[in-house]
């Protein structure tokens, strides 16, 4: 992407100026799985085929009883950047793909801004089915549903995970803090960088935070350039 293409990106997060002093690092499109000698019997390893085969279906939870169709996630399944959100919404209940209404627009532009495009990274959600009305999930929802999570965590490996909002914060670090405690700092899964980043709906409607969210993203980026050393 040429700079005058990343300035608009950047116009249309709210911000103004930004030149920048290294570029995004991420994984090639297609990384080969190594399978070491000592691996585990096939049947203890996870697959994505496995994974997939029972979240479509998943009736764990009441919100299988008004949802049109699971959201998987979808992108790089070796990606560098894992983003997490909260949960689909009427597009993506419609669609059957993550962050493809007015919020998914948004992260595809703050995606642009950090120079990675929406096939490179692997964007999921802490819940696959949405939520009535667009309510918060609740904690059992929320507890049905973060295993398939952490297996996808699990099987894509990312460098860093870039969390969108309060409520996927808290459900993935287990905590009650308010956002504006959580953003603003690198934090760990499971021995992962996590950076917590304001949920692109809520950016859209709080034109003053974007600032804000853009430190997380550049963070974010310095995260993953210092784990490259
Ligand atoms: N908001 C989310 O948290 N996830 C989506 O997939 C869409 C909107």
């Amino acid at each position: 992407m040429d700079n005058a293409t990343r300035l608009q990106y950047l116009e249309a997060m709210g911000i103004d100026v930004w030149v920048p002093r290294f570029s995004a690092d991420h994984e090639p499109a297609s990384a080969p799985d190594a399978i070491a000698d000592s691996a585990p019997p096939s049947e203890l390893i996870d697959s994505w085929e496995a994974l997939q085969a029972e979240v479509a279906p998943c009736t764990q939870c009441d919100l299988c009883k008004t949802r049109i169709q699971t959201v998987f996630g979808s992108g790089n399944k070796n990606a560098g950047w894992m983003f997490i959100g909260e949960g689909p919404g009427q597009s993506e209940d419609q669609q059957g793909l993550p962050f493809v209404g007015k919020a998914g627009q948004l992260l595809t532009e703050m995606l642009r801004a950090i120079g990675l495009d929406r096939e490179e990274v692997f964007i999921a959600n802490i819940v696959k089915c949405r939520p009535p009305a667009n309510r918060d999930p609740t904690p059992v929802e929320i507890e049905s549903c973060k295993p398939y999570l952490l297996r996808q965590l699990t099987l894509v490996k990312p460098k860093i995970i870039v969390v969108l909002g309060r409520v996927a914060a808290q459900a993935l670090l287990n905590t009650d803090e308010p956002i504006g405690k959580l953003r603003g700092q690198i934090r760990a899964l499971n021995g992962t960088p996590l950076v917590v980043v304001y949920h692109p709906a809520y950016l859209l409607r709080s034109l003053l935070d974007k600032r804000k969210a853009w430190a997380d993203l550049k963070l974010a980026m310095q995260t993953v350039k210092n784990i490259k050393g």
